[in-house]
């Protein structure tokens, strides 16, 4: 039986690659992508300073991988120096943006209350929205690792339309880059409770389609033991997304 909804994979680039290593790596992910996979969305993340060079490569090749970005500002435009529009990204063809990783409310200081600007600025403009959510090893050590991300993602969500398109990532911040991850079924049990928290906002029909990814430390060795599980829908993936075999082994096992 295929998953519930289509599989979404993501690549989240983070500060990696240069344009030419950008271009170099979207050439490679592109050339191993292959039609067998397209039951599954792909999505490449990379720096904004690359976002149009790899556009180009996608664009060559007519690939149906689809570019996203990894953070915005919720103003149109203005004075706002650094800052980056949705406007901006939905011209350079952003179908994607990840929103709330835990590196940008950690060392950037984004809050649940900028991530809900963001959230809805990207709804506005058609952008769909990768909402990252996810506990500290402490807060997993108390027991509240459910209570902690169901409350991100109400944070995040409030005040959006019910019919809008959202992606949801669990990100437990104890397994990002750390080799590191929950048992898939601790995993599971996370996407679900997110996607519960969805059901009371938006109601089921929306809670049924929204995406709710696992990302930390999915790899091509342990990407096996998530991609049956009933709630998780895809895989938001750093560092193994900087390798072109990597990632599409990835892509494939959710594609299965
Ligand atoms: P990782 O990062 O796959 O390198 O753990 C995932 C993420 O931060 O999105």
């Amino acid at each position: 039986m295929g998953k519930a909804r289509r599989p979404l994979v993501a690549g989240n680039w983070k500060m990696h690659k240069t344009t030419a290593e950008a271009t170099d790596l979207s050439q490679r992910v592109s050339y191993e992508y292959s039609q067998d996979y397209d039951g599954v969305d792909v999505v490449l993340c990379p720096p904004f300073t690359d976002l149009r060079s790899v556009r180009v490569v996608l664009g060559f090749d007519r690939s149906d991988i689809q570019l996203g970005a990894q953070d915005v500002y919720w103003e149109d435009a203005g004075a706002f120096t650094g800052a980056i529009s949705p406007v901006m990204l939905k011209e350079l063809g952003c179908a994607y943006c990840i929103v709330g990783h835990s590196e940008r409310r950690e060392r950037f200081g984004e809050t649940d209350a900028t991530v809900n600007a963001k959230v809805r600025a990207l709804i506005a403009h058609r952008i769909t929205p990768i909402v990252c959510c996810g506990e500290s090893l402490a807060v997993r050590e108390e027991g509240r690792a459910l209570e902690f991300a169901t409350a991100q993602v109400r944070a995040a969500l409030d005040g959006t339309p019910a019919d809008a398109s959202v992606v949801v990532a669990y990100e437990p911040i104890w397994s990002i880059g750390t080799g590191h991850t929950p048992t898939p079924e601790q995993a599971d049990e996370v996407c679900a409770a997110i996607r519960a928290a969805v059901a009371q906002l938006h109601g089921h029909d929306a809670a049924e389609k929204t995406r709710v990814l696992y990302g930390g430390s999915m790899k091509p060795a342990n990407v096996a033991q998530f991609a049956p599980m009933p709630h998780i829908d895809g895989g938001l993936i750093g560092a193994a997304a900087l390798d072109a075999f990597d990632f599409i082994h990835i892509v494939k096992a959710f594609a299965c």
